[in-house]
């Protein structure tokens, strides 16, 4: 099921893109170089990349993304495909690319291992790996909150099981290095970031906690959200302005 809606997501959700800026200044793509953008999304970072100079292959595994993408910028290349998939889509994305980038993406990817060998083949020797995404303890308040406030609404429903994957620096790059890849850069820092109005936190939850509250109906979501919004008021929201509390790392990795 595709939870994904690509309207919502460059309406209310610009600032996914806008705060890839850090990595893609990491990433520094050079004129001619090939790059694969995992999770390109509605493609706004590839367009970045393609107008430094370099040819551009957008994934990412909703086909919505991919359409609204395709659309936006059509002299770009996207492919609809789930990372894990890469191996069977053979000769394309074996030994190719100069760079493989991800912003935002890979904290979707939750058997990790399996993922890197994937990016790990694309890559030609001496390809880096540029990637920037959701680390240990990211959002922890309103993953908590969500918890929380789903118990005492819902107590005799099934748990709720988190999709997400945010690991730490340590566990990360140990897995990099198992893959093969050497480790040139690590970060791990907090980024508080602003949800825009007053239902910026509501917008929030419907869009990225969408697969995991598919199965309640649409009062029973907006009882959560007022719960979570109660909970979460006195640390998540100053001068009328919701803060998601973001925290990321950016890892740069090569292939030998
Ligand atoms: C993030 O970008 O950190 C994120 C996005 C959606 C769900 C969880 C985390």
């Amino acid at each position: 099921m595709d939870f994904w809606s690509s309207n919502l997501y460059d309406e209310r959700h610009s600032f996914v893109s806008n705060l890839g800026e850090g990595v893609l200044c990491l990433l520094s793509p050079k004129e001619g170089e090939r790059i694969l953008d995992v999770g390109c999304g509605t493609g706004d970072l590839a367009n970045e990349i393609d107008k430094m100079g370099a040819n551009i292959t957008g994934v990412d595994r909703s086909a919505n993304m991919i359409q609204e993408a395709q659309n936006k910028y059509s002299n770009l290349h996207f492919q609809a495909m789930d990372v894990y998939d890469m191996d069977v889509y053979d000769m394309e994305f074996h030994n190719e690319f100069d760079a493989v980038f991800s912003n935002a993406t890979l904290h979707w990817v939750t058997k990790p291992k399996q993922a890197l060998e994937r990016l790990y083949q694309s890559l030609h020797s001496g390809g880096r790996l540029v990637v920037e995404f959701g680390g240990k303890d990211n959002v922890l308040y309103i993953r908590q909150a969500i918890q929380e406030s789903y118990h005492q609404l819902f107590p005799t429903y099934d748990q709720l099981e988190e999709p997400w994957y945010f690991p730490s620096i340590g566990e990360y790059t140990s897995l990099m290095e198992e893959v093969g890849l050497t480790v040139s850069y690590a970060r791990y820092f907090t980024r508080p970031t602003p949800l825009d109005g007053e239902d910026g936190l509501k917008n929030w939850i419907f869009m990225f906690a969408a697969g995991m509250l598919a199965h309640l109906n649409d009062a029973e979501k907006e009882q959560l959200v007022k719960r979570v919004e109660q909970v979460l008021k006195p640390t998540l929201y100053k001068d009328q302005q919701w803060n998601a509390d973001y925290c990321r790392i950016q890892v740069i990795g090569y292939k030998k």
